[in-house]
């Protein structure tokens, strides 16, 4: 199993813009906690998390390849599952959909993280006192981040988790490593 400071290294050294350093910073935070929350593996899930756009530069126009390749990248690095977790974080451009706790965790962490650091962006005191009331409104709202797709967020019931429970566990979360992402 990859150490979180290889894995560090590895991403680091793909040449990634600093707003993907920071979803996978993001990413990983989330899944600690919901590791943490689960009683699952958190070195396991936030290594994965860390890691699962590595491929990002490079499928950029190709996404169906998006995870696909991270996978081979990976392979006999980390754990199968967390191979098929990273797979099926992209099952919609793939066709690898996503079937356990960890595949359903690591979608509903790296979405949510599109969300709240957007809905942070435009406070003034950024995550501080961002509740899950303000970002179950901003999720109703269409035009809001319009990318960040909110059925998968909602997956998060899957994870035994209702959606104030999971938004405010992520935003937890990544206030833990706000000072890394440019929330702070
Ligand atoms: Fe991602």
């Amino acid at each position: 199993m990859l150490s979180r400071e290889r894995a560090w290294e590895l991403l680091a050294g793909q040449g990634q813009e600093p707003h993907m350093l920071h979803h996978a910073l993001e990413t990983e935070a989330v899944m600690r906690g919901l590791a943490r929350r689960l009683g699952e593996d958190e070195d396991l899930w936030g290594v994965t998390g860390l890691l699962h756009d590595l491929d990002y530069h490079e499928t950029k126009e190709i996404p169906e390849e998006h995870a696909m390749r991270t996978a081979v990248m990976l392979a006999g690095q980390i754990p199968e599952e967390a191979l098929q977790a990273i797979k099926a974080h992209n099952g919609e451009r793939n066709g690898i959909m996503p079937s356990t706790r960890f595949d359903y965790a690591l979608r509903c962490a790296e979405t949510v993280t599109g969300l709240i650091s957007a809905a942070a962006m435009v406070r003034p005191t950024k995550l501080e006192g961002l509740g899950a009331k303000s970002l179950k409104k901003k999720m109703k709202d269409k035009a809001f981040a319009a990318a960040v797709n909110r059925e998968i967020i909602k997956e998060c019931h899957q994870l035994g988790l209702d959606l104030d429970d999971f938004l405010e566990g992520a935003v937890a979360s990544i206030s833990s490593v706000a000072d890394q992402v440019g929330l702070q």
